[in-house]
């Protein structure tokens, strides 16, 4: 990866995503797994939100174990040795710990050692805010070949006594390799990062939250209470992330100087069907420009991007030469949008 294959595509913003390694735990969980664990069914699963199944990690399972996986394809699918890696990016709402940062995890278990490493907290937004950064440090560091992984594991944060969310999230991991130009590795599919943006209203920051860190104190022996876990005021997040989504889009076209027309295929985050075919609709997109993946994955809050690319490559519905705009939204509230041209 050292020499870059192609110069004159090397700007001093530019940022080269390959590899696309994904992967989610073998643990299936089903909607009618769902109604032995809360009180809910298949059918208002499957009609209000589209899900189906989700992949929950199991026993000492963590997400760390799925993102060395997804990173170990990545390196597989573009021959790039492990050595070469500078930095470690992980975005991640549910990290393993509030610190060391699941990055450092990662490394540590990839055999990493002396890159710089840290996690992103932008929810289901990570993604997109991640590659904001990358290229900031791209910029900073052309020579850099940054590993962007986004690692969830929000079945540990599941209260099974909301029904309202327990039913909407599941596990899984992405990585990819960031780099300023194109690796010169052949054989692997790459895409060049357009316009892209990122943005919050936090004034809207208690829509959605994840417990766990300093807000509530914990005692020892004491039991956890509902802050613990997700929560979330679904209805009110239903509206923000359509109106979010629609509009930071059509920013990012503008951006591009694209029309809607010029987009090959849209990926959103992966939260609920009805949210995604609204906001293709407001769009003005064909439905077979829309892709959708939430049916066997569920919310994988930063993951569901990485999930959804993959999912699309392996169905023939991302080539050579598209252009693929991904948006997303999420706790803070944050969200964002950009362009791949592939
Ligand atoms: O990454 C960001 C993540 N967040 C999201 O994207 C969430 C966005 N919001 C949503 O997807 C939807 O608001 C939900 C799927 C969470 C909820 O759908 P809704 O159509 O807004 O339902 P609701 O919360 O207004 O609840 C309607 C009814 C209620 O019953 P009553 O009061 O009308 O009798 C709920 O108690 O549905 C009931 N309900 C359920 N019933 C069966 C809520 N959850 C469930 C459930 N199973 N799991």
């Amino acid at each position: 990866m050292d020499a870059p294959a192609d110069s004159s595509a090397f700007s001093s913003h530019s940022l080269y995503l390959s590899g696309f390694g994904t992967c989610v735990p073998e643990k299936v969980v089903t909607n009618f797994d769902m109604e032995q664990l809360t009180n809910t069914n298949d059918e208002w699963i499957v009609t209000r939100t589209g899900i189906r199944n989700r992949h929950f990690l199991s026993g000492d399972e963590q997400p760390s174990d799925l993102a060395v996986k997804a990173a170990q394809q990545t390196l597989a699918n573009t021959g790039v040795a492990l050595e070469r890696i500078t930095h470690v990016v992980v975005a991640t709402c549910t990290p393993e710990y509030l610190s060391p940062s699941t990055a450092c995890v990662v490394a540590q278990k990839l055999g990493l050692r002396h890159c710089i490493a840290f996690d992103i907290n932008a929810a289901c937004t990570g993604f997109i805010y991640a590659l904001n950064v990358c290229q900031g440090l791209l910029c900073a560091d052309p020579q850099a070949c940054i590993l962007l992984v986004t690692a969830e594991g929000l079945s540990r944060r599941l209260n099974w006594q909301d029904r309202s969310t327990c039913v909407l999230f599941g596990d899984g991991a992405g990585a990819s390799l960031a780099t300023a130009r194109p690796l010169d590795t052949p054989g692997h599919l790459s895409a060049r990062l357009g316009s892209i943006r990122c943005s919050s209203d936090t004034d809207c920051w208690d829509l959605i939250c994840v417990g766990g860190g300093t807000h509530d104190p914990y005692t020892l022996g004491e039991p956890v209470n509902e802050h613990f876990f997700v929560t979330m005021q679904g209805r009110e997040v239903f509206k923000h992330a359509v109106r979010a989504l629609v509009s930071i889009s059509r920013e990012v076209l503008e951006q591009e100087g694209l029309g809607i027309e010029d987009v090959d295929l849209f990926i959103p985050h992966q939260a609920n069907l009805r949210i995604i075919e609204a906001v293709g609709s407001r769009l003005g997109l064909a439905d077979d420009k829309v892709f959708a993946n939430v049916g066997s994955y569920g919310n994988t809050s930063a993951s569901s991007i990485p999930l959804a690319m993959a999912e699309a490559f392996s169905q023939g519905r991302i080539k050579p030469g598209m252009k693929v705009l991904v948006a997303s939204f999420g706790s803070g509230f944050t969200w964002g949008a950009a362009v791949l041209q592939f």
